[in-house]
């Protein structure tokens, strides 16, 4: 067939085909949910959960319908993970692991190096002691995960508000510069460590370093994240990505171009770096007014249109599923409403703006 045959039949069928009402491709307007949304982009969007919350049935089809990935809100936490020195409890993990599978959802893990929710034995055993406790402890969890997890929160929470170095044990422990797992503020022993245990122990786990407060250059705490996150790569640690946690308030419009800027020198440090955005949450002053509720709709969707814009950033997860269970009002008082749905599970303008972004 010639050129000009093939156009005029090409036009036919089409003109065919709007006439007689064929069916059009499917359309990503189409799509109803920001789990198929999210598959649409490649994007994962993901919840915080807690097991014992699957069995009440608005929180069951909530997540499943609207998220593709699901994260422990505590459960794989070591005061969970590991209450009693060397015996260890997987069975609120593993509910989880049970639960994305039946629901073809993928899992993060979190959190391995943490200063926060330990077992108290831990507490006290001596600083000499901690590296081969820590080290079996990552070793055993992620070996009992093995082949399941798409990504592991290694390292969390390591630098201080300030920037000024690692939170470490020389510091007050009433303050959050705290932490049993650092000698001095430039003790990072411990974290490299981690690193390469837990590449050893699942080498197909995406290993992060997370942190809240971290997103933006230009920031002293996340400037300090990245400069040692540089060195780290540049001497060979298993890092494959950073988290930026993103508990947000509301009432502050995020540097949208800072977070960009961030996220362009993080993806420039090796081939394949991800940038995972791990716990997002907007929290309103309460009381959450109409046009409270539309600000943070547009922080939400803001940052979802930063990660269709990088490719690098594969993970899209808020902290909770429902206002209902949500930390915040626990945490910061007279705060709430932070997440896409409501108590009720209804979506809120977060949820619907998200759903027009992927859109
Ligand atoms: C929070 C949980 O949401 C709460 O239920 C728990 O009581 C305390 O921890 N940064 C983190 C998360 O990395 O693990 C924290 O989760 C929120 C801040």
């Amino acid at each position: 067939m010639n050129r000009k045959s093939l156009h005029t039949l090409l036009l036919a069928t089409l003109v065919i085909m709007l006439f007689t009402g064929c069916p059009k491709p499917a359309l990503v307007d189409d799509i109803a949910t920001l789990r198929d949304a999210g598959d649409y982009h490649g994007k994962w969007i993901g919840a915080a959960v807690d097991p014992s919350k699957f069995a009440e049935s608005a929180y069951d089809t909530t997540l499943k319908t609207e998220f593709s990935m699901v994260v422990a809100e505590n459960v794989m936490k070591m005061d969970t993970l590991q209450p009693n020195k060397d015996s260890f409890n997987f069975t609120p993990g593993d509910s989880i692991v049970a639960y994305a599978t039946a629901n073809t959802m993928a899992l993060r893990g979190h959190a391995l190096l943490w200063h926060s929710q330990l077992p108290t034995w831990i507490k006290s055993e001596p600083y000499a002691n901690l590296p081969d406790l820590l080290l079996t402890h990552i070793d055993t969890v992620l070996t009992h995960y093995k082949g399941k997890m798409h990504s592991w929160d290694v390292v969390n929470e390591v630098v201080m508000d300030d920037g000024s170095g690692l939170r470490n044990n020389n510091e007050d422990i009433a303050t959050s510069n705290y932490s049993i797992w650092a000698d001095s503020a430039t003790d990072d022993s411990l974290i490299t460590e981690a690193f390469y245990k837990a590449r050893t122990a699942d080498p197909d786990a995406i290993l992060i370093i997370n942190d809240y407060s971290n997103e933006t250059m230009g920031n002293a705490k996340a400037d300090k994240l990245y400069s040692l996150v540089a060195g780290w790569i540049n001497d060979g640690v298993p890092i494959d990505g950073v988290g930026f946690q993103l508990h947000l308030m509301e009432k502050y419009t995020p540097d949208y171009a800072a977070i960009r800027a961030n996220i362009n020198r993080y993806i420039a440090l090796k081939p394949g770096f991800e940038v995972h955005f791990t716990e997002i949450d907007v929290r309103i002053e309460e009381p959450a007014t109409e046009a409270k509720l539309a600000n943070q709709a547009a922080i939400y969707s803001h940052l979802m249109d930063i990660a269709l814009d990088y490719p690098e950033v594969t993970v899209y997860i808020t902290w909770g599923v429902t206002d209902k269970y949500s930390w915040i009002p626990g945490f910061f008082t007279g705060y709430g409403s932070a997440l896409i749905f409501d108590d009720l599970y209804e979506p809120k303008p977060a949820h619907d703006a998200l759903l027009d972004m992927l859109q």
